[in-house]
């Protein structure tokens, strides 16, 4: 598939960096951009050399300004329902994708901006970034997973006064509540975003995707589920040559060299 609304850049550190790229409409998330970002994480849930993802905008100004408002002003009810719906399965299939993605914000991450950067595994944002769910202002109400994750990653009373006032937060307000996890200048975003995924990547590479999985097992699921699944994905752990060279590495006083097997 031939690219027109995203760019997508893998390099030989195992990490694609994927740009979605209408800057003249703030990177607002229309059909095209959801159907671009669905087959590029196609791509790299089937690629191998691929071992995590940074998503970012295009331009000094935004990350995403939400859903494409013009596209939504056209639509029936039973068309946004489907839209909606649409949306999900593609942040879904990002938040579940179990290699690391960051979000490296570089500016307004705003209705569906923000619903993609907490479906990613962490967010990096630039000091001017603003973020919120402003979409009770339009008479709708988040539609890609907003209502859902904003209270599991910055609690119950946070998350409804920011869906329901519609009012952004800044960027050092963002990270006093959790909703990122680093506040950089604009000019090192995709630097210091690249440095938080390597080191990441450094780390076991099954022993990484298998955290991730226990932790949302957990946080979706109760911790009685979640547990079982730690205890079952810690023994796949430890039966990996990775842990075994991990173990040996520590013993012998050296620095790990993981392979994913
Ligand atoms: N959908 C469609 N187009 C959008 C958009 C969106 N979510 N956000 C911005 N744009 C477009 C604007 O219509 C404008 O296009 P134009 O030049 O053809 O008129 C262009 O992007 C630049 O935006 P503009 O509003 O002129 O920039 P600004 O600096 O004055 O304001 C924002 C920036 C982010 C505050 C403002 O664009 C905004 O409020 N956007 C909508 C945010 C929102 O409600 N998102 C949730 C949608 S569900």
């Amino acid at each position: 598939m031939a690219y027109s609304f995203i760019l997508f850049e893998t390099g030989d550190d195992g990490v694609a960096l994927l740009t979605i790229n209408r800057p003249e409409k703030l990177n607002a998330l229309n059909a095209g951009v959801i159907a671009e970002l669905d087959n590029a994480l196609g791509r790299a849930e089937s690629d191998e050399a691929i071992r995590g993802l940074i998503l970012t905008g295009a331009g000094e100004k935004a990350f995403v300004a939400g859903a494409d408002i013009r596209e939504l002003a056209a639509l029936s009810p039973v068309e946004a329902k489907v839209v909606s719906a649409r949306g999900q399965a593609l942040f879904r299939r990002l938040e579940t994708l179990r290699k690391p993605s960051l979000a490296a914000i570089n500016g307004f991450a705003l209705g569906g901006g923000l619903e993609l950067a907490m479906s990613c595994t962490l967010r990096v944002a630039s000091e001017t970034a603003r973020l919120g769910q402003p979409e009770v202002k339009l008479g709708i109400i988040a539609g890609y997973g907003g209502t859902q994750r904003l209270p599991r990653l910055v609690g119950r009373g946070k998350a409804m006064e920011l869906l329901l006032t519609g009012e952004p937060v800044d960027a050092r307000e963002a990270h006093r509540i959790g909703l990122v996890n680093q506040v950089v200048p604009g000019a090192e975003l995709i630097g210091a975003s690249r440095s938080l995924l390597a080191r990441i990547l450094a780390n076991a590479p099954v022993a990484v995707s298998l955290t991730m999985e226990a932790v949302d097992t957990g946080l979706e699921s109760g911790i009685e589920q979640g547990l079982r699944f730690e205890a079952a994905a810690f023994g796949v752990s430890a039966s990996t040559g990775d842990s075994r060279e991990g173990f040996a590495a520590f013993l012998d006083k050296r620095r790990a060299n993981f392979n994913g097997r």
